[in-house]
């Protein structure tokens, strides 16, 4: 009988996936232990366990001790959660799952375009606290010839474009450098803050890009300005965020990612002018079964010697 491989699940990333995990390799679930027993496992491990299946965005960092540790196989697109330079150093592979999310990621940044700016959770309570009988609410924004500035116009940031435009928006984008799209770019964050009626984040996150969006962006943004965040909370600052929205620097908000998940910072719970969605954007039942068959995929990949189907750099 061949004996299955060895595979460390980190977190229960999609309950349906590591059943998938359980049935095809010898997995060890680390979420389930202590911080005692993870150290022990993780020493009966050495020499025998080459992979890890994590999610992209909460990686413990026991996992390096693993010394055999040769892929890591992320549930995920946006792969801040790894520490590239163990990895570069020791020569293990990441793998994560582009693509597959595209679509879901995209329709989410469309929901909170329409949640904030026709003021949609706000409408929802104001009609079950019975309070509709006592007038109208005030009104919204329209979207039709507005101007949408996304933030890192990826593979993503581009299909949240091309839907933006069924509404009649207009884009406008900033990258690190021109792309060849039939849309306005902007060489600073802040000049597409200032041309933006809507500013939409999609930094992958990352030392890189922490706090870009901070209290200059959006004062630039204005006070009829919305900004959305769908990329990553580290992005943003968070304090600066809640004060514009306190001080109606900005008219509203919407995210679905925060700094330090699963907290949101109690001031930006306070306020009723941002919509507040819990890291959903890839969570649909469709799009989380391709990107679980691609964790496994990618570990058939390392474990037959063949490429991995969506290596990260
Ligand atoms: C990702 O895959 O990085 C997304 O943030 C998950 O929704």
């Amino acid at each position: 009988m061949v004996s299955k491989h060895s595979v460390l699940l980190a977190n229960e990333f999609h309950p349906e996936t590591i059943k998938k995990l359980d049935e095809k390799f010898q997995t060890h679930h680390l979420w389930e232990l202590s911080f005692d027993e993870k150290k022990r496992l993780i020493q009966e491990l050495q020499g025998t366990c080459e992979a890890i299946a994590t999610a992209s965005w909460m990686v413990d960092e026991i996992i390096y001790e693993l010394n055999s540790l040769k892929i890591i196989s992320c549930f995920g697109v946006g792969v801040d959660g790894i520490n590239f330079e163990v990895t570069r150093g020791r020569n293990i592979r990441v793998s994560n799952t582009p693509d597959v999310l595209n679509d879901a990621v995209a329709d989410i940044a469309i929901a909170l375009v329409l949640a904030t700016t026709r003021n949609i959770v706000n409408a929802d309570r104001f009609v079950r606290e019975k309070k509709w009988p006592q007038g109208p609410l005030p009104f919204g924004m329209g979207l039709a010839g507005k101007t949408l500035g996304i933030v890192g116009c990826g593979r993503i940031g581009e299909e949240i474009a091309s839907r933006a435009l069924t509404f009649g928006l207009k884009i406008a984008y900033h990258n690190r450098s021109p792309k060849d799209l039939p849309y306005s770019y902007y060489s600073s964050i802040a000049h597409l803050a200032e041309a933006s009626d809507i500013l939409l984040c999609m930094l992958p996150g990352g030392e890189g890009t922490k706090n870009a969006i901070n209290a200059d962006i959006l004062k630039k943004l204005g006070s009829t300005g919305i900004f959305i965040n769908v990329g990553r909370g580290s992005s943003v600052d968070e304090v600066a965020l809640a004060a514009a929205l306190q001080k109606q620097h900005i008219f509203a908000a919407g995210l679905d990612v925060y700094a330090d998940e699963p907290n949101v910072p109690e001031e930006l719970l306070e306020q009723d002018n941002v919509v507040l969605l819990p890291h959903i954007g890839s969570a649909t039942v469709e799009t989380r079964k391709a990107m679980g068959q691609l964790v496994i995929d990618n570990l058939d990949a390392y474990f037959s010697g063949k490429p991995l189907l969506t290596e990260v750099g």
